[in-house]
């Protein structure tokens, strides 16, 4: 069954980044495509050390095992789309969301690009100021990997958790981006 699956870079786990990417996931499902968040925020999460590890293993792994890492790059190469959400954070991603970027991107890197042909989106909440520069951070991690992305950014305004409801605009722009995965997803024959 085809699949995507949504990392939340948001300590706030039922949070604005959370419902953003619900409504992502009701379009992806009314075509049959099965979906799963893995929470990545608020969780402990080490940064890039920068060993160069993964070069010597090339174990598809990251050297620093005692972190959810590991396991967000297996479900990332057994999923079909992989979506990264995240609130702004000063102008850009959570720190936790950085550190899978990081960490992800750079085994992926040793590895020969496991995620090449995946469809990749991003998602994002943001209060007022620096949505476009952290969807920039979200997609260059598609982009960097071989990835494809189909058009639109799934960006909700609000601040307290379920303000993001009340952006009509936001909310419809994350169902297209459901719409815009599933379409593509279909016509990659996953
Ligand atoms: C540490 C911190 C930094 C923030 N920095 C920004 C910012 O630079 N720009 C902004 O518009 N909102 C900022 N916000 C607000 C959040 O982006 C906003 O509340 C968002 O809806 C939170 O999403 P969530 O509920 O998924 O965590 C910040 C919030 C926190 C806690």
């Amino acid at each position: 069954m085809t699949k995507v699956v949504a990392f939340n870079g948001s300590p706030r786990k039922e949070g604005n980044t959370s419902i953003l990417i619900r409504h992502v996931f009701d379009e992806l499902e009314k075509e049959g495509i099965e979906t799963e968040t893995v929470q990545v925020g608020g969780r402990k999460i080490h940064g890039c050390t920068a060993c160069m590890k993964c070069f010597e293993n090339r174990d598809r792994h990251c050297v620093i095992d005692d972190d959810i890492v590991n396991s967000c790059i297996d479900t990332m190469t057994e999923a079909d789309g992989i979506i990264l959400g995240s609130p702004v954070y000063f102008l850009d991603v959570t720190p936790e969301m950085k550190a899978l970027i990081d960490r992800a991107g750079f085994v992926s890197y040793a590895n020969g690009h496991p995620f090449s042909h995946k469809v990749g989106n991003a998602v994002v909440a943001v209060r007022r100021t620096g949505a476009s520069r952290t969807f920039d951070s979200l997609l260059h991690f598609f982009l960097a990997n071989d990835m494809i992305v189909p058009g639109f950014p799934a960006i909700g305004v609000g601040r307290d958790i379920g303000d993001v409801e009340r952006d009509e605009e936001g909310i419809q722009h994350a169902k297209r981006v459901g719409q815009n995965m599933a379409w593509l997803l279909r016509m990659m024959n996953h």
